[in-house]
């Protein structure tokens, strides 16, 4: 118990370290949340900076979800609390303590934390995210495509993680409620918008 709670920590204050905002300082670039969607993700960072650095944040920001749960489950801690670790780092990287509360939407830290339930799960969310970015062009609608299947599809392939994956989805998918606002207004940003910017 003592183990799970300290690991909760970890990850919370892990998930609260933000890839763009380190990576952006580090190779003397524009800060993401100043521009574009304002949004500290791997997508404004593309828009705002290009594909390298948002390579980079992509990965940083899934190994902060990866790293906390992939150490709990090597400590043996039980499939409830490994639930409860992933939810506590997408917390950390939506309301990080290091940056005022102010944080992402969670969607690559989210997906580090679902690696571990398996290729297959994983394989299959990828392929739904990548299939909406290239019908629609948008990665907000990529997401919340993505997340909307996630607990149907770990249902059938891991029923065991629906709670956790179906709790991450609630909580990623309440962070897109302004990308759900634009879409139906029809303002909504692409992936690789590059008109005016701030
Ligand atoms: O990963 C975040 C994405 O779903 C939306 O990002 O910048 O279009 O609001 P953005």
């Amino acid at each position: 118990m003592l183990l799970s709670v300290i690991m909760i920590i970890i990850a919370y204050l892990l998930g609260s370290l933000s890839g763009s905002f380190i990576i952006s300082k580090f190779m003397h670039l524009r800060n993401p949340c100043d521009y574009g969607s304002h949004n500290p993700g791997a997508t404004n960072m593309l828009r705002v900076n290009g594909k390298l650095p948002a390579l980079f944040v992509l990965i940083f920001d899934m190994l902060k979800g990866l790293l906390p749960v992939y150490i709990a489950y090597r400590l043996a801690i039980s499939p409830f609390y490994l639930g409860i670790i992933a939810i506590a780092a997408c917390l950390g990287h939506i309301f990080p303590c290091f940056y005022h509360f102010r944080g992402g939407k969670g969607v690559a830290t989210a997906l580090g934390t679902m690696v571990l339930i398996g290729f297959d799960f994983t394989g299959l969310f990828i392929c739904t995210w990548l299939t909406t970015v290239f019908l629609t062009g948008y990665s907000s609608l990529a997401a919340i495509v993505s997340f909307l299947l996630a607990p149907l599809y770990v249902w059938f392939i891991h029923p065991e993680f629906t709670m956790p994956v179906a709790m991450l989805s609630c909580l990623i998918l309440i962070k897109h409620s302004s990308n759900i606002v634009r879409l139906s207004k029809g303002l909504e940003l692409k992936i690789f918008h590059r008109g005016k910017q701030k």
